[in-house]
């Protein structure tokens, strides 16, 4: 096992800056997930601390060394790719001996380590087919097979999943997690579907046209976003963002939106206080918006809305509501909305959040 820190790094294409200012402190064991939109240079940060990409600027150490110019094969590491990469040529043992063979292990010991990854894996019956033989999961297995048998201190993964079908890419997740727990390898795991880095991980690194938005666990991201970005970015369905107005009256502080208005709670009157008269971004999450009906909540502040559209997902509905120009996503219990319906909405104003308009921080 060991930690990883990235302290500074930058990394440019001739003029091209496409990481800047990185620093991720990875620790013993850990499993962190760096997580953004495509072309944000995640996999950029993976091949530097692979030692496949030359870092421009900055220092990496991995456990105490620094690391910047040691060669890729010293480093302790091994990286699963996107693709897979296995060799078609070579039956599945072979492609999992591969790296050992490399390395000038004995037969003996090549031998014991393969039936060890196979077993972990359960490869076993497929040892001596060849990767065409193979389904897209099985592939996958065999190539976290190949990195495993390496003993590698620190796994780096290249959204190894987005290959998967939905069900299958549930289910490797779930192995995913049993490899860390038994191995307790520290793993960074690169992929842009937040759902799988909130479900993976201890950490979470929220990337941003290469730089980072915001460090924290599943819930710090969730629940206290540091900026418009990541309060995006994080949760299904999406927040919802209104433009509003802060006002401040003899008895409340609230925020006046183009029809209707909420009232600020006074928990969170001191964040806002200092933006009275000036135009902020209110964002909720779909979660946090109740259908009046069935809500116990009295304390909630509610408005008017008409249903637009509703979307069953089975457990739940879905459902769009405009009131005026603005439209809301919420989700309630199924099948007990039908577009056109007029209902009262409801805000649990005290998980609501609000951002500058100018630089996108949370207040
Ligand atoms: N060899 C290169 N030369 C110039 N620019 C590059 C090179 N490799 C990557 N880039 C640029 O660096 C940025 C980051 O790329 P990177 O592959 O790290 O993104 P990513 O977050 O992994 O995206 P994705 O989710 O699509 O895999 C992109 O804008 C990309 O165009
Ligand atoms: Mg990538």
């Amino acid at each position: 096992m060991a930690e990883v820190k990235l302290q500074n790094i930058c990394k440019r294409y001739g003029r091209t800056e496409v990481i800047r200012d990185v620093s991720i402190h990875v620790k013993n064991g850990e499993f962190i997930t760096l997580v953004g939109p495509s072309g944000c240079g995640k996999t950029t940060i993976l091949r530097m601390i692979a030692g496949l990409e030359r870092i421009t600027s900055g220092s990496l150490y991995i456990g105490d060394v620094l690391s910047n110019d040691i060669p890729s094969k010293k480093r302790g590491i091994s990286m699963v790719f996107q693709s897979y990469a296995l060799f078609p040529h070579m039956t599945v043992s072979e492609n999992i001996a591969f790296g050992l063979k490399i390395k000038k292990y004995g037969r003996n010991e090549i031998l014991e380590r393969v039936k060890w990854a196979a077993d972990f894996l359960n490869l076993n019956e497929l040892e001596s087919r060849m990767p065409k033989e193979l389904s897209g999961g099985q592939r996958q297995r065999v190539a976290f097979a190949r990195a495993l048998v390496l003993e590698p201190d620190v796994l780096l993964l290249d959204e190894p999943l987005s290959n998967l079908d939905a069900k299958l890419r549930l289910k490797m997740r779930s192995e995913l997690k049993r490899i860390h727990r038994k191995l307790n390898t520290t793993i960074i795991y690169v992929t842009h579907d937040q759902v799988e880095a909130m479900s993976l991980s201890n950490r979470v690194v929220v990337m941003n046209k290469g730089v980072i938005a915001q460090t924290g666990s599943p819930l710090e991201v969730y629940n206290s976003p540091s900026d418009i970005f990541v309060a995006g970015f994080i949760g299904s369905p999406a927040m919802n963002f209104l433009n509003g107005i802060i006002i401040k009256d003899e008895a409340h502080l609230f925020i006046d939106f183009d029809g209707f208005k909420l009232i600020i709670p006074e928990e969170l009157r001191s964040n806002c206080e200092k933006y009275s008269g000036k135009e902020i971004i209110f964002g909720i999450r779909p979660e946090d918006i109740t259908d009046k009906r069935f809500s116990l909540n009295n304390e909630e502040n509610s408005i008017d809305a008409i249903i637009e559209v509703v979307e069953p997902l089975g457990d739940k509905d879905m459902i769009e509501a405009a009131t005026g120009d603005t439209v809301l996503t919420f989700t309630a219990d199924p099948g007990k909305t039908e577009s056109g319906m007029h209902i009262k909405i409801g805000f649990n104003m005290i998980k609501s959040h609000f951002f500058d308009k100018e630089t996108g921080k949370i207040l």
